[in-house]
């Protein structure tokens, strides 16, 4: 494996007189994604990372690391310095008081001060992960109850997601696709509603909203990015589209599994701009999710397969 003998990360280019210095790709992304504690935990597990989001990274050419609970803050700041992004899942944790939001806390302070210091790194949140976002940018918990526990809705786009990082480089057909097919799973029993972010000055400054859906009473965020931060949220699961088959109303059409894999592509791209890398060719694969077995959890849980650990 080349990753350690390419990775030199920043060339001198002579371009004319003046010598630039030009950011080189990692093209061996590793992405961390953080594990949360089981509902009941398990003599064998306590905690679990559902493999669709493990795959849905995969797919567009990032490897994974999974981030478990309860780590020292030593530990966390190892991993961080070692991986080139970071993805909050979904899930049913609490975002104060579990692990996973301890975990999540730690990391988005370290992106916040990495980004600040001109040193890329990458944050995504899914779903629970959207809604750790908006508490740990604005300090407080600002979501309000809707009615979307298994919905999937077409995407309502605002007039910023035109000029968005995120969605700039879509392919035209599958912006359309999203635009008027129900191809955005919704699995959520709370939203960032327009009116708490439109309150919110933590998170109108923050955040721009390139996406918005409404649950019949009320409009929601649905898709967002940090204006000065690589970091991006959807309350919706561009990963389950694939991967996930026990709820019927998850979206599998060829622009299902299209919207899906250009959500995963832009954001593994991001990564390749981080030039963390692990110490050690060793310490890499002990970190890497592929030391561990996925298990088929269909009969009781609500994704195909889980990491447990
Ligand atoms: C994490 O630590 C807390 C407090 O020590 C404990 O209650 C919890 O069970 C631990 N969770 C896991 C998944 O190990
Ligand atoms: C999370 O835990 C805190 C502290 O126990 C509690 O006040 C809060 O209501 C919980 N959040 C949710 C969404 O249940
Ligand atoms: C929630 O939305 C569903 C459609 O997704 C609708 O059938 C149901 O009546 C709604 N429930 C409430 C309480 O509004
Ligand atoms: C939020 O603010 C925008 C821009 O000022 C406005 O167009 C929109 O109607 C507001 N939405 C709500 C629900 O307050
Ligand atoms: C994963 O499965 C393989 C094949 O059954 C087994 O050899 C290996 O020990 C398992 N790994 C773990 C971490 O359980």
């Amino acid at each position: 494996m080349q990753s350690f003998t390419l990775l030199s990360l920043f060339v001198f280019v002579n371009s004319g007189s003046s010598a630039v210095l030009r950011r080189e790709r990692n093209d061996a992304p590793i992405i961390g994604v953080l594990a949360q504690e089981l509902p009941k935990p398990q003599a064998f597990a306590t905690s679990y990372v559902a493999a669709s989001y493990v795959k849905f990274l995969e797919s567009a050419g990032a490897r994974v690391v999974p981030v478990k609970v309860n780590q020292s803050h030593q530990e966390y700041e190892r991993l961080f310095n070692s991986i080139n992004g970071v993805l909050l899942p979904g899930g049913g944790v609490n975002l104060t008081t579990s692990g996973y939001g301890e975990a999540a806390r730690v990391f988005y302070s370290l992106a916040l001060k990495a980004n600040s210091e001109g040193d890329y790194f990458p944050v995504w949140g899914t779903c629970l992960g959207f809604q750790e976002l908006t508490y740990l940018t604005s300090g407080k918990f600002l979501l309000s109850p809707t009615n979307t526990t298994g919905i999937a809705l077409p995407l309502v786009f605002t007039k910023d997601s035109r000029n968005s990082k995120l969605f700039r480089n879509f392919p035209a057909d599958i912006l359309e696709a999203l635009a008027s097919e129900p191809l955005t799973e919704n699995l959520h029993q709370w939203s960032l509603t327009m009116k708490s972010y439109n309150k919110s000055e933590e998170l109108r400054m923050f955040y721009k909203v390139l996406t918005t859906n409404f649950d019949g009473k009320v409009e929601f965020v649905s898709t967002m990015e940090a204006y000065k931060f690589p970091f991006y949220g959807t309350q919706w699961h561009p990963e389950k589209n694939p991967f996930e088959w026990i709820r019927s109303e998850i979206p599998h059409s060829p622009n299902a599994v299209k919207a899906t894999f250009f959500m995963a592509d832009f954001f593994v791209n991001e990564a390749r701009k981080s030039s963390h890398q692990f110490p050690s060719k060793e310490e890499e694969s002990e970190a890497l999710i592929y030391q561990y077995n996925a298990t088929y959890t269909e009969k009781t849980s609500p994704f195909e397969q889980m990491y447990l650990f």
